[in-house]
C-alpha cells in the first residue's frame, strides 16, 4: 500500500519511513527541505536497501499534492510536514499558521479531490492545557499556550469537522509527548539547525563537544528532584505507533485521537545521568533560571493506544540515550 509521507526527510518522518518499508508499506516522500537534508534519503536506503520516491516540494502547493496523490496511486497520508519551534511561533505566528494550518488544509483538499480518505497527523501533547494533574489522557481539556500548539489544535479540529461532513473519512491525530532517540544503527537521528531548543539534542551536543555545558532550567519545581519531568518516547516506538494507527485507521472511518507516550515521567537529572552512562562520562551542567512557559511535570496516559491499537512504547531512557549517543558520536555534525 502506497503512503504519502509529508515531512518524510525530517526527524520523525525519516524513522517512520524506515519502519514503513521494513513492514512492507511503500512510502512516497514529499518534503520542502526547510528543516532537513536530502542526504537522509541515502541513510534510509542504507538501512532498508530501498530508496523511496522523493519529491522536493511544499504541502501548500495544491497542484503538486494532487499530482502526487494521483500519479503514485496514494491510499493514505501521514502528515509530518510542519514547523515546530515554539519560540519562533511566538515571533512569527503568521508563518506558523500558514505553514501548519493552511498547509494541512491544502493537503486535505487534495485528498478530498483525489478520493484519499485516510490521514494520520502529527499532533502534540502541547495542545493540552495545564489544568489537570498527570497522567494526561485524551480527555484532558485542550488549551495550548502558544501559536505552535494552537496550529496543531486547529488542524485537529478541522479534521474532526471534515469527518462530520464526510463520514467516510478516517482522520487520526497522534499526540506525541517528547520524541527522542535515534535509529539503533547510528545512521539516522535528530539534526537540529542552530542551537537546539530541546533537552536531548542539547545534551548530545554537549557530549560530543559542540556545546560547553547543559543549562538546567530550574531545580525548584514541585517534582522529586526539583527539575522538570516529561514523558520521553523513543522515536522508533513513535514510528511504530504511526504504523499501528495507520493499520487501524485505514478503513475505520471517523476522527481518532491517540496519545503516544511511554506513560512514565523522567526528570532533567534522570536524562542527564542516563546520557552520562551512555557516553561514559559525567556531562558538564549548570543551573539556570526556569524557562518561561515550562510546566513542572506531565506525562501521558497511553492506555487508549494500547487498548485500541495494541501499541505501547517498549524502549527505556537508557535505550534512548545509547542510540542518541551512537548517532551523535558517529555523525558529530549531523547529516552531510
Ligand atoms: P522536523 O522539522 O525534523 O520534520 C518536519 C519536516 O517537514 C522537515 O523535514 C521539514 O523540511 C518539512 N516541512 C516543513 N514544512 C513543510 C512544508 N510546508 N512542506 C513540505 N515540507 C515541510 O520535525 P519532527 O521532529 O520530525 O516533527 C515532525 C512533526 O511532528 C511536526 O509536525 C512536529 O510539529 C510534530 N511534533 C514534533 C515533536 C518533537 O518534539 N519533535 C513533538 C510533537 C509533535
Ligand atoms: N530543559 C533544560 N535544558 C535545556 C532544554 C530543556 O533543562 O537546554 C528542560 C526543560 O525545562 C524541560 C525538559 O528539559 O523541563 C524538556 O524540555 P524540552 O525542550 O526538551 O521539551 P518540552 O517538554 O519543553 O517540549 C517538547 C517540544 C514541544 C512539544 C512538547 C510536547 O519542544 O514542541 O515537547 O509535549 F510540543
Amino acid at each position: 500500500m502506497k503512503i504519502l509521507v509529508t515531512g518524510g526527510t525530517g526527524y520523525i518522518g525519516s524513522h517512520t519511513c524506515v519502519q514503513l518499508i521494513e513492514q512492507g508499506w511503500q512510502p512516497v516522500i514529499l518534503d520542502s527541505l526547510v528543516n532537513s537534508k536530502a542526504s537522509v534519503l541515502g541513510r534510509i536506503e542504507q538501512i532498508t536497501k530501498h530508496r523511496p520516491p522523493f519529491i522536493v516540494g511544499d504541502v501548500r502547493d495544491a497542484s503538486l499534492i494532487e499530482k502526487i496523490l494521483a500519479e503514485h496511486k496514494i491510499e493514505a497520508v501521514i502528515h509530518f510536514a510542519g514547523l515546530k519551534a515554539v519560540g519562533e511561533s511566538v515571533a512569527q505566528p503568521l508563518r506558523y499558521y500558514d505553514n501548519n494550518v493552511h498547509g494541512s488544509v491544502v493537503l486535505m483538499q487534495g485528498m478530498q479531490k483525489c478520493g484519499v480518505k485516510t490521514l494520520v497527523f502529527s499532533s502534540s501533547a502541547t495542545v493540552y492545557g495545564n489544568s489537570s494533574a498527570p497522567p494526561w489522557n485524551e480527555q484532558v481539556p485542550t488549551s495550548p499556550a502558544n501559536p505552535y500548539g494552537r496550529s496543531k489544535l486547529m488542524v485537529d479540529q478541522i479534521m474532526a469537522d471534515l469527518t462530520l461532513a464526510d463520514p467516510t473519512c478516517s482522520m487520526t491525530s497522534l499526540r506525541y509527548f517528547n520524541p527522542v532517540g535515534a535509529h539503533p544503527s547510528g545512521q539516522m537521528g535528530e539534526d537540529p539547525q542552530g542551537i537546539p531548543n530541546n533537552l536531548m539534542p542539547f545534551l548530545s551536543q554537549v557530549a560530543v563537544g559542540r556545546r560547553e555545558s547543559l543549562h538546567i532550567y530550574g531545580n525548584d519545581y514541585d517534582t522529586p528532584d526539583g527539575t522538570g519531568v516529561r514523558d520521553y518516547i523513543h522515536v522508533s516506538d513513535l514510528a511504530n505507533g504511526h504504523i499501528a494507527a495507520l493499520a487501524y485507521a485505514h478503513g475505520c472511518a471517523g476522527h481518532h485521537v491517540f496519545n503516544l507516550g511511554s506513560g512514565h515521567g523522567h526528570s532533567v537529572l534522570d536524562m542527564l545521568n542516563a546520557f552520562g552512562k551512555a557516553c561514559g562520562r559525567q556531562l558538564p551542567h549548570t543551573l539556570a533560571p526556569r524557562r518561561p512557559g515550562d510546566l513542572a511535570a506531565y506525562w501521558a496516559d497511553p492506555s487508549h493506544a494500547l487498548s485500541t491499537l495494541g501499541w505501547h512504547a517498549e524502549k527505556t531512557i537508557d535505550d534512548m540515550c545509547q542510540d542518541t549517543w551512537r548517532w551523535q558520536s558517529q555523525n558529530p555534525n549531523g547529516y552531510p
